[in-house]
């Protein structure tokens, strides 16, 4: 297999290059360092462009998982790889890789954005990188010209995350609140003495830029009174401020939790069954509002009158299942309705009287009257086609609730 020995060689000279952040900025590439990080990166399809290894630190399975991925990987005399990074420590394994572009400022964001306003430690950045990564949010604004996401401390302390990231970097933090703004983000600012308690919040909408600052000045006043929430997390004890990686790690979790919860909450509100049995509870309330009016029946009893209006005399094991209810709650209905003379009740029949079929013509006028106004607004058509549809869902239910195995298979069929 070749050696490399030369400092001269073209793929060493290359790597040499990307020792300094101009370097890495002309080329588009970085360096990764260390078997470990360079087999993650490989399992993660990341775009390695070629590996440099000692000579006396060979990894057959890293060297085949490499060469599978068409990754060459070219073995370099012993001691070479410390004058491409110019470190103090041996070097045995490096990778070019390449890096993702800075985004266009005005490209599409996810949901969440993570705003670093100075955040100047390697660690705490690469730490911020990998934690938002983990939490599934992509996109890390920057907020000056100077910091480098593609350094190898920085990288090292990302677990290479940086490589799945979408930068997006802007001259000042002015420049960054009023972009995220435009794009439809709430700024909210994380700060010791925050105004709110995270927890509590009071978000609106789902898209959060979440700024995070500077380890010794924390976010600049500009960007405070600029944001719309600034939150903080409480701390015990005699503790001036969290550590900027663990405190945004802190503040996506838990903001992007919230963000769920709302989320899941908006579907539950619009689920086809909440929908049907809020409207069901609504109608029963005007139609109860509007018997008040008339007499002292509720909308439960005008129903049952209805039915054995049409049936005159109906067995009560039909009656129960007609109106929808169990054998004590009918009997609850009848009690008052036979107490009036509405109705009479045999052993297993329950019968409509003289007297309940002139209280039940009172109750078709306000029966009209309550579906007028159900229906106001829409067009003949519309009424028929909602009264088609209801039915439909009707029929859908009842199969559903009939044969479990019906649930699988169950499509609504015009
Ligand atoms: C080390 S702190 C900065 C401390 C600085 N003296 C200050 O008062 O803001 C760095 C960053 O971590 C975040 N941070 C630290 N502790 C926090 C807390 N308890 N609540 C919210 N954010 C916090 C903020 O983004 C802060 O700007």
């Amino acid at each position: 297999m070749e050696l490399i020995d030369s400092i001269k060689d073209v793929r060493i000279a290359t790597a040499r290059t990307l020792a300094t952040r101009s370097g890495r900025t002309a080329a588009g590439r970085c360096l990764i360092e260390g078997p470990g990080l360079i087999r993650q990166l490989v399992d993660a399809g990341a775009g390695l462009e070629y590996v440099l290894r000692s000579a006396g630190a060979d990894d057959p399975a890293l060297c085949a998982e490499l060469t599978a991925a068409g990754v060459g990987v070219h073995a370099v005399r012993d001691g070479l790889l410390r004058k491409v990074t110019g470190g103090a420590k041996p070097v045995d394994w490096l990778a070019v890789a390449a890096l993702p572009a800075e985004s266009p400022v005005g490209d599409a964001y996810g949901d969440f954005a993570v705003v670093c306003e100075q955040v100047a430690d390697p660690g705490n950045l690469g730490t911020i990188v990998r934690t938002a990564r983990a939490l599934g949010v992509r996109d890390i604004v920057l907020t000056d010209e100077t910091t480098d996401l593609s350094s190898r401390r920085v990288l090292d302390a990302a677990r290479g995350a940086v490589l799945g990231c979408r930068v997006r970097r802007f001259a000042d933090p002015g420049g960054a609140v009023a972009s995220l703004r435009e794009s439809g983000f709430q700024i909210v600012v994380t700060s010791p003495r925050g105004t709110h308690l995270q927890s509590t919040a009071p978000l609106r909408g789902r898209k959060v830029a979440l700024v995070v600052g500077n380890e010794t000045e924390g976010v600049s006043e500009a960007t405070l009174a600029a944001a719309d929430l600034v939150v903080q997390i409480p701390m015990a004890g005699a503790v001036e401020s969290l550590n900027v990686g663990v405190a945004a790690g802190i503040s996506i979790y838990e903001l992007r939790m919230k963000a769920i919860l709302a989320m899941l909450t908006d579907r539950i509100r619009d689920t086809l069954g909440r929908n049907l049995t809020a409207a069901a509870h609504l109608v029963r309330q005007a139609f109860d509002a509007h018997l008040r009016q008339v007499g002292d029946l509720d909308s439960s009893q005008a129903v049952l009158l209805m039915v054995l209006a049409c049936e005159r005399s109906t067995p009560l094991e039909q009656l129960r299942r007609d109106v929808g209810v169990g054998s004590a709650e009918l009997q609850e209905l009848l009690a008052p309705l036979c107490d009036r003379g509405h109705v009479t009740q045999g052993q297993d029949h329950v019968a409509i009287t003289r007297e309940g079929e002139r209280a039940i013509a009172a109750l078709w006028a306000v029966q009209e009257r309550v579906e007028d106004g159900l229906y106001a607004g829409f067009t003949p058509a519309e009424r028929d086609q909602l009264q088609e549809l209801l039915h439909r869902v009707q029929n859908n239910a009842a199969r559903l609730a009939s044969s479990p195995a019906d649930r699988r298979g169950a499509a609504d069929t015009p």
